[in-house]
């Protein structure tokens, strides 16, 4: 099972102005190149907050809710979303041996950092928008020391470029 972190970040690498902004300042490509990965992967990851600014399940996806307060996940009854509090290591370790193909980290940064700092993140798919926020909320926000290989480099529109990482295994 490949594991994955999928961002969209300003091109001073933050990844929303505040915790509560709908991600609706990323291009129409980005959004494209999100659907079919966590399509493909088939199971996303997020934060209560993260949640909270897209309101709905996305179809055709299991999305994995991190929180402490699942009574308080408007939508969290529906047959695709499941909440939990499980290690990084726990969920990855159960959706491995239930063959899952795929595990998108889909943020925000608290989500982002737990996993980076468990060390279960295969690859990075990070796409750099065409705008600066100045402050906002970073992509980690944590103190970090990954090493990463670069797999490939897509131009997605005439301003926005994917970089798409491996991680490297810690020396
Ligand atoms: N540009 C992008 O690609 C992108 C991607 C994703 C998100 N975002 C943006 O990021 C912002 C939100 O990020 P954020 O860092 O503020 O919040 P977040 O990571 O989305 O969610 C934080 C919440 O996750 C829960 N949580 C965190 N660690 C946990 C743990 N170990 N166990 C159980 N629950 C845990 C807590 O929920 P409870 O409080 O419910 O306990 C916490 O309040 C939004 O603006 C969103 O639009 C941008």
């Amino acid at each position: 099972m490949k594991v994955f972190l999928i961002a969209a970040i300003s091109a001073d690498g933050f990844i929303a102005k505040t915790s509560d902004q709908l991600a609706d300042w990323t291009s129409s490509e980005d959004k494209k190149l999100f659907t079919r990965l966590t399509k493909e992967a088939g199971y996303m990851v997020m934060g209560s907050r993260t949640f909270a600014t897209i309101g709905r399940a996305l179809p055709d996806r299991k999305t994995i809710i991190y929180s402490n307060h699942p009574e308080t996940i408007i939508g969290g009854d529906d047959d695709a979303i499941e909440i939990t509090q499980e290690s990084p290591a726990e969920l990855v370790k159960r959706l491995a041996a239930a063959g899952i193909p795929g595990l998108a980290i889909c943020g925000g940064a608290q989500i982002y950092s737990l996993f980076a700092e468990a060390g279960v993140i295969d690859e990075v798919y990070l796409t750099i928008e065409p705008i600066l926020f100045g402050s906002g909320v970073p992509l980690f926000g944590k103190d970090l020391d990954i090493a990463l290989e670069l797999i490939e480099t897509n131009q997605l529109n005439e301003h926005a470029i994917l970089l798409h990482y491996r991680v490297l295994p810690k020396q």
